[in-house]
């Protein structure tokens, strides 16, 4: 085959009915939208929904100027009026603007919301890594309650369990407020000064510029000098320690099994208190499903009044690879109930008009278009997995009848074309 003309722009992907790979296939992608959209609402969270761009400021002001997504990344442009406007790279920050602007405080108690979207980061791809990636998330605002930490770690990890995967590691930490941060970078930087001429050229980048970062390096060399280094959870204050015990407490309870890692910082400048991350062992490099935090300043730093929240995003196109490694069972698709099948003319002319009553009563039928032989219509109504096949010819046309096959048990049996749709909608409908 000739490689087209057009290809999808680096490092997206495509998904497509009848994919071979869990990876490529939309129907598996909705699936777990489905159920990841089921699971919220019986947590009692409401879906909200979020413009794909903001402006550039909202992300700098949230997610930090320091960091990566914001100073390497993001997708900005300028409008035709000379706004600043960027696709949006994360969640968080919309939803948290879209809960002031339109004033969902008011609606009282905590705020719980949900969002599947579309991200965009400039990223350097990967298998698991790519340029637009979706984000199935929550935040849920309007309380520090450990047992909100509690809430929203469970209802990522029951998504996982419901859908079938099982092998995972959930890391904990406490990243302290601002204030606490503060003072730890300073110890942290005074550590690694000595060291500074033995780090990479990112790693001497982030010194300056983002240095909680350092303690996410890959880099062998780096990792041996961080081992010695303060740790974070030494220096947050009582009350956030407390906080953080009594989320564990919570966990321990439910006998939920997890790892703190007091390096575990992510790269957003928003969190504060927890933050946590869920790996897969049936992933690559990319091992990160999901991950969130608490984020207790933001709605203020955004200009709104103080106001606690917490959330998650995981990554649809990560949970699809950890599916098609682990060779998960495919959940069947959908089917139609009927599949018409025509021969000659004023068949045809029928079996337009019946495919079109069918549909309109609300049942999922289908038919095979071009002019196909009997046997081909056939062949297409058992690939479509159709429950009946719905056959007129000749004599149907003459007798004004329409032949059921059922296509799973092969019995058969006329039914007046006049109460073919009452047919498939009577409780008891008859059997030969
Ligand atoms: P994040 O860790 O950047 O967090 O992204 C969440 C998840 O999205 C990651 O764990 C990963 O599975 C997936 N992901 C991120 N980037 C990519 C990419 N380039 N390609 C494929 N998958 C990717 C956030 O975005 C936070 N807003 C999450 C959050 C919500 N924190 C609090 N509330």
């Amino acid at each position: 085959m000739a490689t087209p003309r057009y290809q999808r722009p680096k490092d997206t992907h495509d998904l497509y009915p009848g994919a071979a790979s869990w990876e490529d296939d939309s129907a598996r992608a909705r699936f777990l939208e489905d159920q990841f959209s089921q699971m919220c609402v019986a947590f009692g969270y409401g879906e909200i929904r979020t413009p794909t761009f903001e402006s550039t400021d909202l992300f700098t002001r949230s997610v930090g100027e320091g960091t990566d997504i914001v100073s390497k990344e993001m997708y900005v442009f300028e409008d035709k009026s000379g706004r600043s406007l960027a696709l949006k790279p994360e969640s968080t920050a919309p939803v948290l603007r879209a809960y002031l602007q339109n004033g969902l405080a008011s609606q009282g108690g905590v705020t719980k919301l949900y969002y599947i979207a579309q991200h965009f980061r400039y990223e350097r791809g990967q298998k698991g890594r790519y340029r637009q990636h979706e984000q199935l998330g929550v935040e849920a605002l309007g309380t520090t309650d450990p047992a909100l930490d509690a809430e929203v770690i469970q209802l990522a990890l029951s998504f996982f369990h419901r859908v079938g995967i099982q092998n995972l590691t959930l890391k904990l930490n406490s990243v302290g407020s601002q204030a606490s941060r503060a003072t730890y970078v300073m110890a942290l930087k005074a550590y690694i000064e000595p060291f500074l001429a033995e780090f990479s050229d990112e790693g001497k980048a982030r010194f300056e510029k983002n240095p909680l970062r350092l303690l996410d390096t890959k880099n062998e060399r780096e990792l041996e000098i961080l081992r010695g280094a303060p740790l974070l959870t030494d220096y947050i204050s009582c009350a956030e320690s407390d906080h953080f015990g009594v989320l564990r407490g919570y966990l321990d309870g439910a006998r939920v099994a997890y790892t703190v890692d007091p390096h575990l910082v992510r790269g957003f400048d928003y969190y504060t208190h927890t933050a946590f991350e869920i790996q897969s062992g049936d992933l690559g490099a990319q091992n990160a499903l999901g991950g969130g935090g608490r984020y207790d300043g933001l709605v203020e730093a955004l200009g709104g009044p103080p106001t606690p929240g917490i959330g998650f995003g995981i990554g649809l196109e990560r949970v699809l690879i950890a599916l098609n490694r682990l060779g998960a069972e495919m959940p069947e698709g959908p089917s139609p109930m009927a599949f018409v099948v025509t021969q000659g003319e004023a068949a045809r002319r029928i079996g337009v008009d019946l495919l079109a009553q069918l549909r309109a009563a609300g049942i999922a039928a289908d038919m095979e278009y071009g002019a196909h032989s009997v046997k081909a219509q056939m062949r297409a109504a058992n690939a479509a997995r159709s429950r009946y096949a719905l056959i007129i010819g000749d004599e149907e046309v003459e007798g004004k009848v329409v032949q059921f096959k059922n296509l799973a048990d092969g019995w058969q049996l006329a039914v007046p074309l006049s109460e073919t749709v009452a047919w498939f909608n009577s409780d008891t409908q008859p059997q030969p």
